[in-house]
């Protein structure tokens, strides 16, 4: 579903991926782990097209998309929830999440917000709540709840545990589980490697813009280096 091949990505003279590779195929849910300025942000938004490779390709569902805008990548089903999630604090939870409908045909926003608020309920119970008065881990959900809007194909979520409390990691993790049995192939970029390597299927680890190790989910658990390098953080 996703290739991406050997690229270079550059802010200015400073180079932040080198000869990266990655690929998720339908269905899977693939993690992307690595510590502070690894490079996990630059990969995820060089995938959606905010950023260009200044070498290697990009191919999603065989359209190669390196080079195509943002926006372009978007009406493909390639959808991120960003860091920080970019919210809009004075609309309600419900607005927020029909602007994540905004490519899709008006007929199929109920059903997509009727979606929605089977995965996260809270969302429903919420709707009218401004979403700049919901404690952080809500609007985390609403940031997933307005990513799943746009019927993705590949969901891409960026670092999505950051700044929660255990209990509500828990939380988010179980959700995207969920939405990945569904059927939404999801690429998770974390710092938190034991929980996202519990639920991926595979995994990358990515270190100063160099792809040092890929495997499965629960064999780079067990590897000693990743151990060393990672547990520690969590
Ligand atoms: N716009 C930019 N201009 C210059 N350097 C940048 C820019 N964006 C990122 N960088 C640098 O590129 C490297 C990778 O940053 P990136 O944000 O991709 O890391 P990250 O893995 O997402 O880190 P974090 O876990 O802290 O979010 C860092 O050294 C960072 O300082
Ligand atoms: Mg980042």
């Amino acid at each position: 579903m996703l290739k991406v091949s050997n690229i270079d990505v550059f802010h200015g003279q400073v180079q932040a991926l080198e000869d990266v590779s990655l690929n998720v195929e339908k269905g899977e849910l693939v993690a992307l782990i690595g510590g502070n300025g690894a490079g996990k942000t630059t990969m995820v938004n060089t995938i959606c097209g905010l950023h260009h490779p200044s070498k290697g390709e990009i191919v999603f569902n065989d359209i190669r998309i390196d080079q195509t805008p943002s926006h372009k990548i978007v009406g493909l089903g390639l959808v991120q929830v960003a860091e920080g999630r970019r919210l809009f604090p004075e609309m309600s939870v419900l607005e927020n999440l029909e602007m994540g409908a905004y490519l899709m045909p008006k007929g199929r926003v109920g059903e997509l917000r009727d979606m929605v608020y089977t995965f996260l309920p809270k969302l429903k119970e919420r709707k009218h709540q401004l979403t700049g008065s919901l404690s952080g881990g809500e609007q985390q959900m609403v940031a997933i709840g307005r990513a799943l809007m746009s019927d993705p194909k590949l969901l891409i979520l960026d670092e999505p545990s950051l700044g929660l409390a255990p209990k509500l990691v828990e939380t988010v993790f179980e959700r995207i589980k969920e939405i990945n049995k569904q059927g939404v192939t999801v690429l998770l970029i974390e710092q938190n490697v034991v929980n996202s390597l519990t639920l991926a299927n595979r995994a990358y680890i990515l270190e100063n813009g160099n792809m040092v190790k890929t495997g499965f989910g629960k064999d780079l658990l067990k590897d000693p280096q990743v151990k060393a390098a990672y547990m520690g953080m969590d």
